[in-house]
């Protein structure tokens, strides 16, 4: 079946980086797609948000996209550390990632709260990337589809389309561990999301639905195959140019 959605590669650098490795990193990273010549994929690099501008000037011109990690609901206020969406814009980001599970864990984010930075990545003019996943507990209790058909309902807000909104699957059990779904659970997931999408919004055909959970260049284009899978979302992989592009490359068109 020809694939529609354009397939968007996505780069979570999370807490690392400094300027001077960022900057070669981007550099690389936007020269290997300009070198590639690709005009059928995106690439998106989300540096920590100290970065965003210096990431932004070094892929200039480029075609990389630059992307936060997180965002506040709110504009502006007293919101001590944290970053309001239209901050993100201004420092040259178009997406904004939302609703990671890190963020779940660490700073307890409920699915009201994800759809609440979703929005406001819309008032600000960014593309939000929603992130959901079952945790290893909830597979292993057969309850994978009805965690990610909650989460969806939960963080997903009324107004979505296809255009502005994106949608990663991570089984958090996979982040970080080297251990992947087979292609053929990556495909049942994404299937089941888009269907479910279809319940909360008209466009779920559209949708891109990117994978994220120890994607790599070795076992990139297996977990990517699906019909449903638009992409991927790499974290520790995407802080190596040749390996990030090495993925962009897996990303197969039929
Ligand atoms: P890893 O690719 O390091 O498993 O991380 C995935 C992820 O959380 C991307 O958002």
């Amino acid at each position: 079946m020809a694939r529609t959605r354009r397939p968007l590669i996505a780069g979570n650098w999370k807490m690392n980086g400094l300027r001077a490795d960022a900057i070669v990193l981007a550099r690389d990273i936007a020269g290997g797609f300009r070198q590639a010549g690709w005009t059928d994929r995106d690439l998106l690099v989300c540096p920590p948000a100290t970065l965003v501008v210096t990431v932004s000037e070094a892929v200039r011109g480029s075609g990389v996209l630059v992307g936060g990690q997180d965002c506040h609901a709110e504009a502006s206020g007293a919101h001590t550390g944290d970053i309001a969406a239209e901050m993100l814009r201004d420092a040259g980001a178009s997406c904004v990632i939302v609703g990671h599970s890190e963020r779940r864990t660490d700073h307890g984010e409920t699915d009201a709260v994800v759809r609440a930075k979703a929005q406001a990545a819309w008032r600000a003019g960014l593309l939000p990337i929603v992130c959901i996943g079952e945790t290893l507990a909830e597979r292993e209790s057969g309850r994978t589809f009805a965690v990610l058909a909650n989460q969806l309902k939960g963080s997903i807000p009324n107004g979505a389309t296809a255009a502005n909104l994106v949608v990663a699957y991570e089984p958090v059990w996979a982040i970080g561990t080297g251990k992947t779904p087979t292609t053929g659970e990556v495909a049942d997931a994404h299937a089941h999301i888009r269907k479910e999408l279809g319940g909360v919004m008209a466009e779920a055909s559209g949708v891109r639905l990117l994978y994220g959970g120890s994607v790599k260049a070795s076992n990139a284009s297996d977990l990517l195959a699906a019909d449903d899978v638009d992409g991927a979302l790499v974290g520790g992989a995407s802080l190596k140019a040749d390996e990030f592009l090495a993925i962009a490359k897996a990303v197969q068109r039929s």
